[in-house]
């Protein structure tokens, strides 16, 4: 998996590359880079945005910044770039995140991810240069960073080798493993506290028992 995150704000993920599974998934050879688009922009003093047409508050994305910041790093014109390359704008109206999309997401070669800033894109970089829009959820951020960082965390820890062994994508909530649903409760030491004791079969050690009381947690829980 390669991911390209175009930001205006590069540096705010310096933290989420060392994070461990995203570390991880360095070391296993997928790659994470961030693209400013500020470094590749035809206007003056580093523009990157404009005043909205129409009038109105806040700044707009510029087509032409984002046309040049996509050719300097893939050296193809955008437009034709998106039959090959999944390309997405993070915006809080698209389509909404979940468990079904994030699989569809780790099954690409590569994603490349536009944060917007400020009032969002020229919608012609909506139109013309991405394959997808993609909401993290509805509310509004004041940017795609954290937006870009969650879509990445998600499909990171969907790869094979990414997380550790100690930790599985396999038998988690919206996993098959549990039918979709959400995961079953957990519990550690010490067994009892203030009166509140952990169910019994969980110390039983019956493997079987215990499967069978997880599931049919999980299918409680996951009830409409
Ligand atoms: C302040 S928002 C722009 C909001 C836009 N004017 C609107 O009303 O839809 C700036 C940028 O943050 C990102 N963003 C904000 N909320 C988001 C969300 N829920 N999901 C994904 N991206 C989001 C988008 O990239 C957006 O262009």
């Amino acid at each position: 998996m390669n991911i390209d995150v175009f930001t205006l704000f590069p540096a705010w993920f310096d933290w989420f590359r060392e994070q461990r599974h995203v570390a991880r998934a360095l070391e296993v050879g997928h790659s994470f880079e961030c693209i400013d688009p500020r470094a590749s922009t035809p206007l003056k003093w580093g523009q990157v945005d404009d005043t909205p047409f129409g009038g109105g508050a806040g700044m707009v994305l510029r087509v032409d910044v984002m046309e040049a910041a996509l050719r300097a790093r893939y050296g193809v014109d955008p437009v034709t770039l998106r039959a090959t390359r999944r390309v997405i704008a993070l915006v809080p109206g698209g389509r909404l995140l979940d468990d079904a999309l994030v699989s569809e997401l780790a099954a690409e070669p590569s994603l490349t991810l536009l944060c917007g800033r400020y009032e969002g894109f020229d919608e012609r970089i909506l139109e013309h240069f991405c394959c997808d829009q993609i909401s993290i959820g509805r509310y509004v951020l004041a940017g795609g960073e954290l937006a870009a960082m969650v879509v990445s965390d998600a499909v990171l820890r969907k790869l094979p080798g990414v997380l550790g062994k100690d930790e599985s994508a396999v038998e988690e909530s919206f996993s098959p493993a549990l039918e979709g649903g959400v995961e079953y409760p957990h519990y550690t030491r010490p067994a009892e506290w203030r009166g509140w004791a952990v169910p019994d079969v969980l110390l039983s050690g019956h493997h079987e028992r215990i499967r069978q009381w997880r599931l049919e947690a999980s299918r409680r829980r996951s009830l409409p």
